[in-house]
């Protein structure tokens, strides 16, 4: 069945990948980013996640025109390195405005018409880092592990309605964006700004060389929308799949010293 999709963040990265994998699978596709884009296989939309009204009205202008929204994909948002001192406070709250309130801001829009029709898919992208935290990423962390609880809650409340709610829980992706995915802090304080290089090095290489491919995270994405009785968590990639076993069943302090030695060895 065709079904009406929005994604946020669909210029580029994991989010164009499943808006072109929609949109060539012949659902009604729209996708948004803050610049203005083209792209052939997909209405395209203006819109930042953090103004509630731009929401509103781009959901509200969907529904005039199709009179319904199937699947919303939840994807915008990035990854802030930095040390948590050497955060400044605008930025710790455009994280959290972006990839926590924003996304919610995107979830409250789309409710009441999910609602109305009796069913809808909502899907989050999150990340392995809401399900164990690395350092020099810790307001990113807050706000992927803010959503995996938010979610997890929401979900009681929308389940009467048949409004089914999905968290992608993706470890490393290769896109060819890692340059403004992964972003730094501008000014990280001296003693810490070697580790936060490194660090940064070490995730956009990672990324490059061991991640997941962004067309197999979109096929996964895609295809969730069609499973008929669908889960909550989805974990992608091997490493993310058993991260949450190996949480559990290593004593805290060896797992700290694993990510300790894996991350910042050498320090
Ligand atoms: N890449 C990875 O390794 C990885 C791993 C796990 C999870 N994830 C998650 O996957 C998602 C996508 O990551 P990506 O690597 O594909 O990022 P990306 O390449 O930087 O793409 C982000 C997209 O979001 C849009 N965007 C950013 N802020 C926005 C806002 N306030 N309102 C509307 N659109 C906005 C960007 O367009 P504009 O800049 O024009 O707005 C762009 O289209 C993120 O939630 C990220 O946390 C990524």
């Amino acid at each position: 069945m065709q079904q009406v999709v929005f994604i946020t963040g669909a210029s580029r990265g994991i989010g164009k990948s499943i808006a072109e994998m929609f949109s060539e699978q012949g659902h009604i596709v729209y996708g948004c980013g803050r610049t203005p884009f083209v792209n052939s296989l997909f209405h395209t939309l203006v819109m930042d996640i953090t103004s509630p009204d731009q929401v509103n009205q781009s959901l509200a202008d969907i529904i005039k025109r199709h009179g319904r929204i199937d699947v919303i994909i939840n994807n915008a948002g990035y990854d802030l390195y930095g040390s948590f001192e050497g955060t400044s406070e605008e930025e710790m709250r455009a994280q959290m405005e972006t990839n926590f309130f924003g996304t919610l801001n995107v979830i409250r829009a789309t409710i009441p018409y999910m609602k109305k029709q009796g069913s809808g898919r909502i899907v989050t992208i999150g990340s392995i880092g809401g399900i164990m935290a690395i350092p020099f990423n810790s307001v990113y962390s807050a706000s992927k592990f803010a959503l995996e609880g938010f979610l997890e809650s929401l979900r009681f409340e929308l389940a009467p309605y048949r409004i089914h709610i999905l968290l992608v829980e993706p470890q490393s992706v290769r896109t060819n964006s890692l340059e403004l995915s992964i972003q730094k802090t501008k000014n990280e304080r001296l003693e810490y700004n070697a580790s936060v290089l490194k660090m940064v090095r070490k995730m956009k290489s990672d990324g490059e060389s061991k991640g997941i491919d962004q067309d197999l995270l979109a096929t996964k994405v895609v295809s969730l929308s069609q499973v008929k009785r669908p889960k909550f968590r989805y974990p992608v990639g091997r490493l993310v799949s058993s991260i949450r076993f190996v949480k559990l069943l290593l004593p805290e302090r060896f797992f700290f010293r694993f990510i300790q030695q894996n991350f910042l060895k050498g320090e």
